[in-house]
């Protein structure tokens, strides 16, 4: 994810773009740039950092003229956060500058093919390749710049926003979209662009959001024209009124950013495994794994360590390790594993999991497993990061910023990238049928639609909140692949509504917790259909015989949990190997509005951080 602005207009353009960045660096918060055009010079200055460094930079280095420009602050995704990688990119003749939100995937083709006629490329990102094939169409096939952009988009594979302008053109913007999003202010005698209403909010109210595979060349004589990129076929713009604050719209209209991390569970799920799963070839292909394949096919085990949720995404990933590939894994809490001289030798490979890629205690597992010898391997958000770096190798999961400090996009990101590694190793280890490898491969592709169905439970989930939100303590319950996900509703609840909650393994509760058990205890059991289903129907029939208030996580159509719960949460039918994916959705929403009933701050509750960079 990143944020774009542009503006062409009668105004200074550095002001709106700076302030534009500012609002958007939600979006992303590694790297920032900007591009003005006064007519005859384009000033460009770019850095490493926040918007902030990039306002400090221009101020040191840059003139600030000009009434057209375009803007950007990163989210890394193709080459890591610094100064070069930074957008906007040139193309090799420096007449065309180019901001992207997005991923080219078929990136390293074209590039190869530029190379081969003779372009230059100075950083690693996909966009500097998509300016210079923009470039080359133009110049060979001696077309205008709207052209050469649909040429150059019917050719490249994956998600854009992008906004760029001519140096022989001082008067025209040409942007496009797919998959990102791209919004056009209109104002009098001025135009912005940007990945959302926040950057012009208080200049238009009036906004075309254009719509996938739609490019709109905007001409300062208030002319805009859409066409689709596909057939060049003319759109007529559709003016909205907008009647949003600013602060909604930052949020995309929720009212938390953890709310709308919540929601993009369905779209992040999909970024993580675009262009890295192909269900129809029976393909999954990781970049950092290919190398490295080797390591954990002949590890004597797997050593995860992580910390929180991320710790959390590590138990799920032992079932599915050992389930699927037959490696044997133990899943360890960085915090411990660091300070307990652990017996690690170089036939172990230690999978690091971190969002942010800058927590303490995970680093420091990291550094002592290859002091130790041990294969490294990262599953990391935030690209660039320091865990990202210190590892030999690794994944990202493409979730974009996560800034509620309750962790749910990172969860089911995490989960998603541990699946595709484990059903790869047993693909080439053969601990996994062929049909039954080309089932999940499909099932995976599923769990968007099924995330968004789980969502779409959200009043029902509301309501049982409401009649929750003043218990004091609540027990979640869980078996198999599901025990870690009790721990992560657990942990949701009580991060962000202060309520003492415990996870623990279902079959765990009669050695112990069942003695909490009154008419008091709301007990969140997860009892989907799965192996587990009549031993959980048994615990959930103890559970009753006690009294307790049972809030169940089952499958759509179930009959007897039904009967039995007092209140319950459906999700769509899921295998069980890969049912976490869905199953969390109703715990977080349950904490979210508990948390939001009792008016906690849900973004950034009390005595957390997002990034615990200290011991
Ligand atoms: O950035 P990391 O994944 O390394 O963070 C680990 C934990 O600090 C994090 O998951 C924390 O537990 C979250 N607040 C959970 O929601």
């Amino acid at each position: 994810m990143c944020g774009i602005v542009g503006y062409i207009g009668k105004r200074d353009a550095y002001p709106v773009i700076l302030n534009g960045l500012k609002r958007l660096e939600y979006r992303g918060y590694d790297s920032a740039g900007i591009a003005l055009y006064d007519g005859s010079t384009i000033q460009l200055c770019k850095t490493k950092g926040k918007v902030a460094d990039l306002e400090k930079k221009v101020s040191e280095e840059m003139a600030t003229k000009g009434n057209l420009g375009i803007g950007h602050t990163r989210w890394a995704t193709h080459g890591i956060p610094n100064d070069i990688n930074s957008h906007p990119h040139f193309s090799n003749s420096g007449d065309l500058v180019i901001i992207h939100n997005g991923i080219i995937e078929n990136y390293a083709s074209i590039k190869k093919e530029l190379i081969n006629r003779g372009y230059t490329f100075y950083s690693d990102t996909d966009t500097e390749v998509l300016v210079n094939l923009i470039e080359d169409i133009k110049k060979n096939e001696n077309v205008k710049l709207g052209k050469a952009v649909q040429i150059a988009l019917n050719q490249v594979v994956g998600a854009y926003a992008i906004a760029l302008f001519d140096k022989n053109k001082p008067d025209e913007i040409v942007v496009a979209k797919l998959g990102s999003p791209l919004a056009i202010g209109i104002g009098t005698d001025e135009f912005f662009v940007a990945s959302d209403a926040s950057p012009f909010i208080e200049f238009t109210n009036n906004a075309i959001y254009l719509e996938d595979e739609e490019m709109a060349i905007i001409r300062l004589v208030r002319e805009i024209k859409i066409r689709k990129v596909k057939d060049d076929s003319i759109v007529a713009p559709y003016i909205q009124e907008l009647q949003l604050n600013i602060e909604q719209i930052e949020k995309g209209g929720y009212d938390h950013f953890m709310l709308k991390e919540i929601y993009e569970q369905p779209s992040v799920i999909k970024d993580t495994y675009r262009g890295r799963l192909l269900a129809d070839k029976g393909i999954i292909r990781l970049g950092g794994l290919e190398d490295y394949i080797e390591k954990f096919i002949n590890a004597d085990r797997i050593i995860i360590v992580a910390c929180g949720t991320s710790w959390h995404a590590g138990l799920v990933a032992e079932y599915i390790f050992e389930d699927w590939a037959r490696i044997p894994v133990e899943v360890e809490y960085a915090s411990e594993f660091r300070y307990r001289n652990p017996v690690i030798t170089e036939k172990d490979v230690v999978i690091a999991i971190s969002q942010s890629g800058e927590t303490a205690d995970t680093l420091a597992a990291i550094k002592l497993a290859k002091e130790k010898g041990a294969f490294v391997y990262g599953i990391c958000n935030v690209v660039g990061s320091t865990i990202s770096r210190a590892t030999h190798s690794g994944t990202y999961t493409h979730a974009g910023p996560e800034i509620g400090v309750a962790s749910t996009k990172a969860f089911t990101t995490q989960i998603t990238v541990l699946t595709m590694i484990a059903l790869k190793l047993a693909k080439i280890k053969g601990t996994i049928s062929q049909t039954d490898y080309m089932v999940h491969l499909r099932e995976l592709e599923l769990i968007p639609t099924k995330v968004e169905s789980a969502l779409s439970k959200n009043d029902a989930i509301e309501k049982i909140a409401l009649l929750f939100k003043d218990a004091t303590n609540f027990l979640y319950l869980g078996r198999g692949y599901n025990f870690p996900v009790a721990l992560e509703g657990a942990l949701k609840l009580k991060e962000i509504s202060y309520i003492h909650a415990e996870g623990y393994p279902a079959a765990e509760m009669k050695h112990g917790p069942i003695a909490l058990i009154d008419e008091h205890m709301p007990i969140v059991v997860i009892a989907i259909n799965s192996n587990h289903y009549e031993k959980v129907v048994s615990n959930i029939q103890e559970i009753k015989s006690r009294k307790g208030k049972i809030i169940a996580v089952v499958t759509e159509g179930d009959t007897v949990v039904r009967e039995l719960a007092d209140y319950i949460m459906e999700v769509p039918y899921t295998p069980e190997t890969l049912s976490p994916l869905v199953t969390t959705i109703p715990l977080q929403l349950l904490s979210y509005h508990i948390a939001l009933m009792l008016n906690r701050n849900v973004d950034q509750p009390r005595n957390l951080a997002k990034a615990v960079t200290v011991e």
